[in-house]
This record gives C-alpha cells, sequence and structure tokens, in this order.
C-alpha cells in the first residue's frame, strides 16, 4: 500500500470512530399520546438507574439512542422483542417489571424508547 493510501485510510477510520455522536432525540414537546405516556412511565420506573438523555451509564446502560444503534449494550440486537423481554424479566441486577407493567404501559414504554 502506498502513503497515500494510508493516510486516507487511517482518515476514514477516524471519521468512523469521530462520528459516533448520534443525532438528537425527539424532543419531550413533540411525543405523542402514547409516548407521552411511556415518558412518564419511565420517569418513574427506569429513571433512578437509566439516563435517557446520554449513552453515559448510572446503575445500567444510558439509553440515548437505543434503537437507532444495532445492538444494546450486552450485544443483543435492538429489537422490540429484545427490549420488551429485559423490561419484563430484568437482567442480572436489573429488576423485572413483568408484574408492574401492564401491557399497555410496556407498550407505551417501548414507543417512547424509539424517541430516544
Ligand atoms: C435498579 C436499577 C435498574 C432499573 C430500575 C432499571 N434498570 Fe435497566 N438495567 C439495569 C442494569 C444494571 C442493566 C445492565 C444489565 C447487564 O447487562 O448486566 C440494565 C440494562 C438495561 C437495558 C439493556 C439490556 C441489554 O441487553 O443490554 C435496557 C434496554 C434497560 N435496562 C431498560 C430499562 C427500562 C426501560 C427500565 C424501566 C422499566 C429499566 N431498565 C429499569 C438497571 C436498572
Amino acid at each position: 500500500m502506498n502513503k497515500k493510501r494510508v493516510s486516507i485510510l487511517a482518515l476514514s477510520l477516524l471519521g468512523a470512530i469521530g462520528c459516533r455522536h448520534l443525532a438528537p432525540s425527539k424532543p419531550l414537546s413533540e411525543l405523542t399520546a402514547n409516548e407521552a405516556a411511556g415518558h412518564r412511565i419511565f420517569v418513574s420506573q427506569c429513571s433512578g438507574c437509566h439516563y435517557a438523555n446520554t449513552e453515559n451509564g448510572l446503575h445500567g446502560p444510558g439509553l440515548e439512542g437505543l434503537f437507532r444503534k444495532p445492538y444494546l449494550a450486552s450485544g443483543a440486537p435492538a429489537n422490540d422483542d429484545r427490549v420488551t423481554a429485559v423490561i419484563l424479566h430484568g437482567r442480572s441486577v436489573m429488576p423485572a417489571f413483568g408484574n408492574t407493567l401492564s401491557d399497555q404501559e410496556a407498550e407505551e414504554l417501548i414507543a417512547y424508547l424509539h424517541t430516544l
């Protein structure tokens, strides 16, 4: 490989690493009724352990961009089925919410998580 190709490669690698910042989440003022209901559930049940507006961890991983990234913190695919399972059944020290949330509340929460 010549010198020019190496530096182009290095630059594109840097770009790929540097571009990790996500586009902003949907503003709270623009949430639908369903998403806003999910936000209220998040605040009461989840925000003690998870930040919604950053990828930085609190007790659990930050959830900004949860569904806009291909994988969850655990490496599992970021899809509704997987996230719903984590919420209903828990994961290591994260408690299960299967007995706390109704089916409708779980759906509202997922709708809100999609806005992050
Ligand atoms: C008592 C603290 C606590 C609460 C409350 C909590 N979590 Fe968690 N959560 C965690 C921890 C810790 C992890 C990391 C678990 C692990 O993989 O070791 C986690 C992981 C997750 C993950 C990533 C799962 C994966 O596969 O990587 C999601 C999504 C999540 N939580 C969503 C929620 C939602 C939504 C709520 C509210 C219903 C919630 N959590 C409430 C502590 C909590």
